[in-house]
């Protein structure tokens, strides 16, 4: 029996989501009635000293195929057409604040103000600044190093396919005749491509949009120079989705049910001589429903082609670990695991040499010793360093791993990775510490979803959803409910985001017909490890999750199939803590699993804390999942399918943002939260029936544009100062409205048209972190002044805007690579002939480009709206709407926006920004 009274239908087909009102906030201090708890375990590992690697790519190799895909282009630093501040967002409100020039820099759009009264001021201002948050500011990326590990001779594979959504008799077949099949580049999510259809089987968990079968085809051949007598050719998909059926040349190469994880095939003995072309064939089945939220589907994540000899690394069993780490010295350990498939017995010589952030060796081993033929050797080389640089979320530093191996004298393969050194714990009584500093995780859960781009990762997407994050104070994210693309890693290793990488959503128990409980037994212990051993050299990983809120925690195997997880993670990794995010802790079942898990994870139930806490006093805590508040951006009243943006609209087994904040604020003992969730994701439109699409628990809506509470979330986790307004001020005369103001400083003052209306102080202890005023309407000027020490530091105001007159352009960046994983988010602002934000115009806006660049998706976050996101146009929700673009090649392009008015009248002024791909 669920603790939480959670409607059967969140978890089945037909589900009724009108039940869904939602209610007002609920207190968190209910008593506990059934705390009552198992035993702890007493494990107590302090996980410190791990080293991770994330993973730079080697030098790919590109002897084989034609395919032209480059890695992640340089991102190239802000520029004109947004509000200016062209460094890397925000500090993470976690660590101590940072002093000196750096802050300065990170002092982006989104918090700055008072000073220069900057984007976000204005934003939440009059909302015109569009693209102002910091988050969307510059880029911290380059090209160099690259993204991930890398072995030698890997290249992506994701140009040219062949793609025809149904299934096919012979899809397989080389004979077949796909030259009338639609071509594209991956990664591709067809069902993103799709009309909404409220009768679709997905239902409104998956965002009534269908899955179904499909196939993709890519023909490649080989070069004159491969020899299949001494050399390798294998192909990995970072993830299908799903249960894919691969064949090479009409040869079977195998299945893999979960969409969510990566895998890879030996094509070499199906190979066709060089000059014959190959066909690689993938026949996808997204049975519905298959998850509980939006999955995809397709192969929306890179495909590799990897070739080698026949002696080199085994895929993902290089193990990078830092065993003792002190301000002095760090050791660093390289494993890995050398194949030798050949007929011969090697002597092979495996050399590491560490590489520091500035492009210095500081240090290098090498050993040599004996693969037998078919056979395989493991290796390993410890290194010792002299005043490592340790990576943190203030300062990710990362290091590389370049790891040689050669025979005979020869170098026959490579593999690079990026790795960070750090330690960390969790502590029962002072939570969790990076690098012995004691901080808070301030996390958020999120699915994998880009929104308008459906499931198909891109760079640049994953990158602006960090920088996003981190410029609202926010320092981790656990990747809900699923092993997220491993570049959502590398990213997170580069801009200092830790992470939560979870397994499943369900073991042995399903929640939807088609979930994972189909393929759990045959494939539950190959996904979960693959996971770990794909994932573990990220110093941004942090904790491994096992499951979240499975059925089966409450029944009689819960404990025993927790166990068998536990040890399949731990013999993969055991640096690392394990977890699980529980529901129901009322109950015996999940909390004997509490019981033997590293880290207890609650999702939801706050009021068990501190009872349990006393009760297991050496339980290592924090809130796996918390809140679940609904709110759409620009919309203060709930109704019409919208809900309010004032923090009172919350579900029936969550809480408020506020009070899950505090909750966590004020108790050392918990290690942090997770917030469902960081941004609105497609499906479970809690708490709206058809036509609502995608949901409304984000603190940033499917654009990426943040919602008021975004502000909440930044006045307590950041240290520069701002302060934020809400509603707008654009009201009918004789209104009351209800103003709030978030902010870090001392004090408020608020004044309208001038006059004060009095200042408060920000309140520092119990549930509420907001001031309100109760504002009789006039139009004008609402403006909030926040003070620290008696001195003004921040401001931010709101004005009353007058009819929609023009249209306010922005990129997020100036300048961006010329390369399929960058792209450019241009924002329209609709504003009156002052350049005030319309908070509540909704003109159809149409984009165009000129220039070697294309729209590939247009949005403008109302989670009703069901026009197709890859149009040209879209209508404004709360003035504004968003257009993302792809660069074709290199050049400076033009993006405009235009709006005809309805009745054939003047419309707005039109606007057009310039960006350039180079
Ligand atoms: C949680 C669940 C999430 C999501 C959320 C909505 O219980 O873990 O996947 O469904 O509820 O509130």
């Amino acid at each position: 029996m669920h603790s939480r009274p959670r409607p059967e239908p969140q978890y089945g087909l037909g589900c009724n989501l009108a039940l869904w009102v939602a209610v007002t906030v609920t207190a968190c201090g209910t008593s506990n009635p059934g705390a009552g708890s198992s035993a702890p375990d007493g494990g107590d590992a302090s996980f410190a000293a791990d080293a991770d690697a994330g993973s730079p790519p080697a030098q790919a190799d590109a002897t084989l195929t034609a395919d032209a895909d480059a890695g992640f282009p340089p991102v190239q630093a802000d520029a004109s057409a947004t509000d200016g501040d062209a460094s890397l967002p925000a500090s993470d409100g976690s660590e101590p604040p940072d002093a000196g020039p750096d802050s300065a820099a990170n002092d982006s759009a989104a918090n700055d103000s008072a000073a220069n009264d900057s984007a976000a001021n204005d934003s939440a201002a009059n909302d015109s600044a569009a693209n102002d948050s910091a988050a969307n500011d510059a880029a911290p990326l380059s090209a160099s190093p690259p993204l991930g590990e890398r072995v030698l001779g890997q290249e992506l594979f994701d140009s040219n396919w062949r793609f025809n959504r149904g299934d096919v008799t012979g899809g397989e077949q080389p004979a077949l005749d796909d030259s009338l099949w639609r071509s594209l580049d991956l990664p591709h999510d067809f069902s993103i491509e799709l009309p909404y259809d409220e009768t679709s089987l997905a239902g409104s968990g998956g965002a009534y949009l269908d899955g179904g079968i499909a196939w993709y085809r890519k023909t490649f051949s080989l070069p004159a120079t491969f020899n299949a007598q001494t050399g390798e050719v294998r192909v990995r998909f970072d993830g299908v989705y799903m249960n894919s059926d691969a064949y090479i040349n009409g040869h079977s190469l195998g299945n893999h049910p979960y969409g969510y994880t990566s895998f890879e095939y030996d094509l070499t003995p199906y190979l066709n001589a060089s000059g014959t072309p190959n066909i690689l064939a993938v026949r996808v089945n997204n049975q519905q429903p298959s998850s509980r939220w939006y999955s995809g589907s397709g192969i929306y994540r890179h495909v590799w082609l990897i070739s080698s000899g026949q002696v080199h690394t085994k895929t993902w069993s290089t193990f990078i670990t830092t065993p003792t780490v002190t301000t002095s010295s760090a050791t660093v350990n390289v494993a890995t695991s050398i194949l030798n498939d050949g007929a011969s017995d090697q002597t092979v010589t495996v050399t590491t040499t560490i590489v520091d952030d500035t492009g210095v060796q500081v240090a290098t081993q090498s050993s040599t010793q004996a693969v037998t033929a078919s056979g395989s050797t493991a290796f390993s080389l410890t290194h010792t360093l002299s005043t490592p640089k340790l990576w943190s979320v203030s300062t990710p530093t990362l290091y590389q791993v370049q790891l040689d191996v050669a025979v005979g004298g020869t170098v026959v393969d490579s593999y690079t990775s990026p790795f960070g050194i750090r330690t960390f714990a969790f502590d029962a009584n002072a939570g969790f510490s990076l690098n012995g500093q004691s901080m808070k995780l301030h996390g958020v859960a999120d699915h994998h979803d880009l929104g308008s781009l459906g499931a198909a990762i891109n760079e640049r997407a994953i990158q602006r959803q960090l920088q996003i994050l981190k410029a609202m104070g926010g320092n981790a994210i656990r990747t809900a409910h699923n092993p997220p693309a491993p570049e959502l890693l590398a990213l997170a290793d580069q801009v200092g985001v830790l992470i939560m990488d979870e397994a499943f959503d369900c073991w042995e128990t399903g929640k939807v017909a088609n979930d994972y409980h189909l393929y759990f037994d045959e494939w539950g212990q190959r996904d979960i490890q693959s996971m770990v051993d794909r994932d573990r050299n990220h110093p941004s990983v942090i904790l491994w999750s096992i499951g979240n809120e499975i059925p089966d925690a409450t029944g009689p195997n819960g404990l025993t199939l927790a166990q068998k997880l536990i040890g399949w993670v731990r013999s993969e990794d055991s640096t690392r803590p394990i977890t699980q995010a529980l529901l129901d802790m009322n109950e015996p079942g999940p909390q004997a699993i509490a019981a033997v898990l590293d880290v207890v994870g609650y999702n939801y139930n706050p009021y068990l804390y501190d009872a349990q806490h006393a009760q297991n006093p050496q339980w290592k805590m924090f809130g796996s999942e918390v809140s679940s508040a609904i709110r759409s951006r620009g919309v203060y009243e709930t109704g019409n399918l919208q809900c309010s943006s004032y923090d009172d609209d919350v579900v029936s087994w969550g809480n408020s943002a506020e009070s899950s904040w505090t909750t966590d604020r004020d108790r050392a003992y918990l290690a942090g939260e997770f917030i469902w969730s960081g941004f609105d994701y497609l499906g479970e439109p809690t708490p709206y029936p058809w036509p609502a699409k995608n949901s409304y628990f984000g603190i940033v809506d499917t654009s990426g544009f943040p919602k008021d509470i975004y502000y909440m979330y930044q006045s307590q986790w950041t240290q520069t100062p701002m302060v934020h307004l809400l509603p707008h001020w654009t009201w009918d005369a004789g209104e009351t409205i209800q103003v709030f103001a978030y902010s870090n400083a001392d004090s408020v003052e608020l004044f309208l048209n001038g006059s004060s209306l009095g200042s408060q102080s920000m309140p520092t202890t119990g549930t509420t972190v907001h001031v309100a005023w109760s504002v009789p309407f006039e139009p004008g000027t609402l403006q909030a002044i926040a003070t620290k020490g008696g001195v003004q530091v921040a401001t931010d105001q709101v004005q009353t805007a007058g009819d929609a007159a023009a249209i306010a352009l922005s990129a997020d960046r100036s300048v961006i690579a010329a390369d399929t994983s960058d792209l450019a988010f241009i924002e329209a602002d609709v504003v009156d002939a002052n350049g005030v934000l319309v908070p509540t115009a909704a003109n159809e806006i149409q984009f165009s480009v000129q220039g070697p660049a294309k729209i590939i998706a247009v949005d403008n976050g109302d989670s009703t709206n069901q026009e197709p996101y890859q149009a040209q146009q879209r209508a404004a929700f709360s003035g504004k709407v968003l257009a993302i673009v792809k660069p074709t090649g290199s050049g400076s392009f033009v993006v405009s926006a235009i709006s005809v008015a309805s009745d054939g009248g003047a419309g707005l002024a039109s606007n057009a920004v310039t960006v350039v791909a180079q």
